[in-house]
């Protein structure tokens, strides 16, 4: 049971800066990474739509005998990660825009929220989003156009550089102290936004904390490999291979799936 491998799926190639983050600590852990990018993006989608998609996916990672999912993506995780948790047993680990430190910690009382639509309009963030930063000003931008250019290969594009500039705008102009990215795609954008961005804002990604969360679940369900087996790492995309093999930096094999 424990040698069986975790599952992790996306809209697309983003999710591998949270695959990044739990390879890097549980190196002990056999992988299976779904990239959806034929149905991406997710985030301009009902959440019908979205709840089906993440149905479509998590059945083929259970069917490769996973043992625990990980939503490697935010508008999934808002939209459908309690159907997901009331239909299945295994357990499901999510991902949602980290508006609480960023409310704890802002010093201008001005937090930007950078994310999708659906991300954006779900019930879950608009819940966080009163629970924890209703004292301050949360500027929501929606990120459209920024997952489409990231799929197509356009990550280090100077269309991406003038997108982000007109994104970050209204949050520069309401002195914003922190920016929340709140989908998985975005912290592959970082050196741009470092460089786009005034050195008194401060990023949050919370690919980490999902790493930690992961391995927490894993140890609290007793479901860590303990094993000496050489653990395996695989990558299926039903888009295009060579974008998310140019995003995962380490020679790891890419295979299409018509899934
Ligand atoms: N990586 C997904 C997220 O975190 C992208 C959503 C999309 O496909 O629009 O929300």
């Amino acid at each position: 049971m424990n040698t069986q491998p975790i599952g992790i799926f996306d809209s697309g190639v983003g999710g591998t800066s949270i695959w990044k983050a739990i390879y890097a600590v549980l190196q002990n852990e056999s992988t299976i990474y779904l990239a959806d990018s034929a149905n991406a993006p997710y985030g301009n989608k009902t959440e019908k739509e979205i709840i089906a998609l993440c149905v479509k996916n998590t059945e083929y990672l259970l069917s490769k005998n996973c043992k625990i999912i990980v939503v490697a993506c935010n508008t999934a995780t808002t939209n459908a990660i309690a159907y997901l948790r009331s239909k299945y047993s295994v357990p499901f680990i999510g991902i949602e825009p980290a508006i609480k430190p960023a409310a704890l910690q802002t010093k201008t009382h001005a937090i930007g929220i950078l994310a999708t639509q659906g991300t954006l309009s779900s019930a879950l963030f608009s819940s966080a989003s009163k629970r924890f930063a209703s004292h301050i000003k949360v500027i929501e931008q929606v990120g459209k156009g920024i997952v489409p250019l990231i799929e197509g290969g356009g990550l280090h594009s100077n269309k991406m550089r003038i997108l982000l500039k007109t994104l970050l705008q209204p949050m520069l102009n309401n002195n914003i102290d922190y920016l929340v990215l709140g989908c998985t795609h975005y912290p592959y954008l970082i050196p741009m936004l470092l460089e786009l961005l005034p050195s008194r804002v401060n990023i949050i990604d919370s690919g980490h904390a999902v790493a930690k969360q992961t391995k927490l679940i894993l140890e609290t369900h007793g479901l860590l490999n303990l094993s000496t087996n050489t653990p395996t790492r695989v990558f299926y995309t039903n888009g295009n291979k060579d974008v998310l093999q140019s995003l995962l930096g380490k020679p790891f094999n890419v295979d299409f799936l018509d899934f």
